[in-house]
């Protein structure tokens, strides 16, 4: 029941600081102990390689996720695209281990590449919102997601969740006393900022309102693990506004895509690493040198009195967390300002369930 929100939407982007705090108690009750199973961690430290295999949204949450599985647990981590990887799968490392990311559970393409490798005698665990799902069921391991029913076509909350726990199970394979990382105390900020946003999200509507409903095209730009994140931005974007989106590695535009910018093209740029600010502002630059109209969303250690959205500092690999919510709200705000069926845009299924 969507109560008094005019869409699921906008109820769901709502939920995530308490989609966040389940997850804490859940899998961090105390102490920084992750509660996640001992066969789980036992068989992935026995790989040799990680691969995340998931579609649309989820496939964005794993790019993010494979981050923390490399630079805090130093495993090898590589990301698929579920409908490429059933039908022309990579050379394996020896003694691979696969995560399947999945709101549903059922998307068909992933379900595929779960048989072959179930065929291959591969061990597996799927992070997924649908407890029994068939992605939950026919894996060596399923955790749930805890997000609660998501409802609207485009995924926010299930990100949200998805990044969240593959963070709490890096934590839990990494060495947390080289990591240095008080993980719990770094969510529970995280959940707050996130309400900031959410309770300022009129100003959010004003921007998409001036910049986004009547505009034909947009871009998304950044480096890092936001280069990661704005492939989620853009996603979320075109998907209820049809707004035709483009999110991409920033040092990319100038390879191509700068033949695109024109007089009032809008460009975003996400800029929460501060070793790549200075590179992204760069490009951004060069956007504005042809008369692109920009919205930049910064960490506080990056900001500039020009910046528009200044989120706090935080751990670098979690800022999607926060820096995902902003782009949700726009793209909501787009299809709304644009009079169409936010939860349910053309021609998309919730779950998709055919290859
Ligand atoms: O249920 P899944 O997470 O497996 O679904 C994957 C995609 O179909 C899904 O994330 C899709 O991209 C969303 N509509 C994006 O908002």
């Amino acid at each position: 029941d969507k109560g008094t929100y005019p869409f699921y939407m906008l109820k769901e982007i709502d939920e995530q600081p308490i989609v966040l705090r389940h997850l804490i108690s859940r899998y961090l009750p105390q102490d920084n102990e992750p509660q996640i199973g001992e066969g789980i961690i036992n068989d992935i430290k026995a790989a040799d390689r990680l691969y995340i295999i998931a579609a649309g949204t989820s496939y964005n949450a794993g790019l993010v996720g494979a981050r923390m599985f490399e630079r805090w647990a130093g495993i090898p981590t590589e990301v698929h695209v579920s409908s490429e990887f059933a039908h022309d799968q990579p050379l394996l490392s020896e003694n691979p281990f696969f995560i399947f990311l999945s709101q549903s559970g059922e998307t068909a393409d992933s379900r595929e590449v779960l048989q072959n490798i179930n065929a291959l005698g591969f061990k597996s665990l799927t992070l997924t919102n649908v407890e029994k799902s068939t992605l939950w069921r026919e894996a060596t391991y399923a955790l749930p997601l805890i997000a609660g029913p998501e409802i609207a076509v485009a995924s926010t909350k299930a990100y949200v969740a998805q990044i969240t726990l593959q963070a709490i199970l890096a934590y839990a394979l990494a060495d947390r006393k080289q990591l240095n990382l008080d993980l719990e105390q770094e969510l529970s900020k995280i959940a707050v900022t996130i309400q900031g946003i959410i309770d300022d999200k009129e100003t959010l509507q004003k921007v998409a309102d001036d910049m986004l409903v009547p505009s034909q095209n947009a871009f998304y730009i950044g480096r890092g693990v936001d280069a990661a994140v704005v492939l989620e931005d853009a996603l979320k974007l075109k998907e209820v506004s049809y707004v035709q989106t483009e999110g991409f590695a920033a040092g990319e535009l100038k390879h191509g895509t700068l033949a695109l910018i024109e007089q009032d093209t809008p460009v975003i740029a996400i800029m929460t690493q501060p070793s790549l600010a200075g590179l992204v502002r760069g490009n951004l630059a060069e956007t504005q040198a042809r008369g692109s109209k920009t919205f930049t969303i910064v960490t506080k250690a990056i900001a500039k009195p020009e910046d528009d959205l200044v989120l706090p500092d935080i751990n670098e690999l979690l800022t999607p967390l926060v820096s995902v919510v902003p782009a949700q709200l726009l793209a909501y705000y787009t299809s709304l300002g644009r009079g169409l069926d936010v939860d349910h845009p053309r021609n998309l299924a919730k779950s998709v369930t055919v290859q």
